[in-house]
């Protein structure tokens, strides 16, 4: 394929956050994961090293916690300050210790170097009590919630600046699920009372791609947002755990911009494209694995809990969520008119990409990516020309077949002038040509981020999937290169 790249066609400059996590109290994320206070691996605030320093690693712009479902039932209140009582989490149907809340949230964010972002309780919360979570998080000293702040030793605000009103509170497996014309109105209440405490956060709202629901956000409450939430798992696979192989994840990258397509055309529709931003801010190939919670009750623990440790093995993190992962990315970049914020979740354990163990961490494939898109791309995005754009064929989850393009192809230009470009090779089996049209460029290089087949993983001593860097390499504007079957590839140029 023949790629005309136009440096100086400068499109928009995308916000960073689109490579943001997400961190909830499920499974092993929180407790057991980046948390695990006693461990020898961890600091003195019982935060795991090891995980903290690989999110380093990437940069984490933004870190959403703490749900997820769990937050639908979840108050803040009783997990800050010393009185802290383990709770039953109805959402997960485990016991919440509460002893990893605000205060440590806050904290972990600090050492990661991210900016915090909590999504509020408005299943059986209220807007009261996400206002005074707000009170507590950001006023100077004013009212009981600033004060208690204080006494538990924290006399600067925390200045939290993203705030999510809900999650999912459309889906009938949340706890306290409302209908569209309830949601504007819980919004619109909601909306006023936290920006009555802090008039400089930044709020969002639970929404999905759905005309109905979000016209009754955005007429109730649009005004005093600057973000709207969608979320997406494209191989769903909650209930059972036969996860999508890798042509049928192929076929999932013909449709990733289909949420951020519609709620761009709702948000035109009502002229709010310039001032409300689509926050995704969940997002994976494949569904956390947790049969027995949404539908059909699972009675006992090997129904409804242990099943849960599946989501542990990492022979299931293959090439295909590796691709995929990147071809996201690359959307989320496209989109950066609109998509100002994408939230990888989750960060760590079940699908996440990295996974603790006792004695440290594994990277898993998709870590790679963040890591080459963080240090490496651009961030402004520049138009490109694709000649002749080759199709494949794969095999659709849900029966059929969907074509899409073979190589997902995205231009930026960095600050300090280098041209680069993230080209995807999703062709299982056939290395395929790419030819790149840059003006000026002088020399390039290539880093390439592959296995030895679709199925290669990393795990405890096995690193089958890992990064590599070429040699810089002369050219004059013209690089022609073969990429790998099953890459991601990152094409620098100067
Ligand atoms: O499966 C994990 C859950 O997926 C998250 O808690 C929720 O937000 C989403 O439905």
């Amino acid at each position: 394929m023949k790629v005309q790249i136009h440096p100086k066609r400068q499109l928009f400059k995308r916000d960073k956050m689109i490579y943001g996590h997400f961190l909830e109290h499920f499974h092993r994320q929180t407790y057991g994961g980046v948390y695990d206070p006693g461990n020898p691996l961890s600091d003195e605030d019982g935060l795991r090293r090891d995980v903290i320093e690989a999110m380093r690693g990437i940069e984490v712009p933004v870190l959403r916690w703490p749900g997820g479902c769990f937050v639908s039932s979840y108050h803040w209140k009783d997990a800050v300050g010393r009185e802290r009582k383990p709770l039953f989490d109805k959402a997960w149907r485990v016991e919440e210790p509460n002893t990893f809340g605000t205060d440590e949230y806050v904290a972990m964010c600090r050492k990661i170097g991210c900016e915090p972002y909590i999504c509020t309780n408005a299943g059986t919360g209220t807007a009261e009590e996400m206002s005074d979570w707000a009170e507590y998080c950001n006023l100077e000293n004013e009212g009981q919630y600033a004060k208690w702040r204080i006494e538990n030793g924290h006399r600067e605000p925390y200045k939290v600046k993203y705030w999510s009103i809900g999650n999912e509170n459309y889906g009938d497996w949340e706890i306290g699920a409302k209908d569209a014309q309830e949601w504007g109105l819980l919004v619109r209440e909601s909306a006023k009372m936290l920006l009555h405490v802090d008039p400089t956060i930044e709020l969002s709202a639970a929404a999905l791609a759905d005309v109905d629901w979000n016209t009754n956000i955005l007429k109730n409450a649009g005004r005093w947002l600057k973000w709207i939430s969608i979320h997406k798992y494209w191989d769903r696979n909650h209930e059972v755990n036969t996860e999508a192989d890798y042509r049928q994840c192929m076929a999932f990258t013909g449709e990733l911009d289909e949420g951020i397509r519609q709620v761009r055309g709702i948000l035109c529709a009502m002229g709010l494209e310039k001032k409300v931003r689509i926050a995704f801010d969940e997002w994976n190939l494949r569904g956390w694995y947790h049969p027995g919670c949404r539908y059909g009750y699972g009675v006992t623990k090997e129904d409804y809990l242990y099943p849960r440790d599946d989501n542990d093995d990492n022979t299931k993190y293959t090439m295909a969520d590796t691709v995929f992962t990147a071809c996201f990315l690359n959307t989320c970049n496209r989109n950066g008119d609109i998509v100002g914020m994408a939230n990888y979740a989750p960060v760590v354990n079940a699908r996440g990409c990295i996974y603790t163990h006792k004695d440290g961490i594994v990277l898993r494939g998709t870590y790679y990516v963040f890591q080459m898109y963080v240090k490496l791309m651009g961030d402004t995005i520049v138009d490109l020309w694709d000649e002749d754009p080759e199709i494949i064929t794969f095999p659709h989850l849900k029966g059929g077949e969907r074509q899409v393009p073979v190589l997902d192809v995205l231009a930026t230009l960095r600050q300090d002038g280098a041209v680069v470009v993230s080209a995807m090779n999703k062709d299982p089996e056939r290395e395929r040509g790419l030819q790149l049209l840059v003006p000026g460029v002088s020399k390039y290089r290539i880093h390439t981020l592959n296995g030895e087949s679709t199925e290669s993983y990393n795990d405890i001593g096995v690193n089958g999937i890992v990064p590599k860097t070429g040699q810089w390499l002369a050219c004059h504007g013209t690089a022609n290169l073969q990429l790998e079957p099953h890459s991601v590839n990152i094409i620098e140029f100067l």
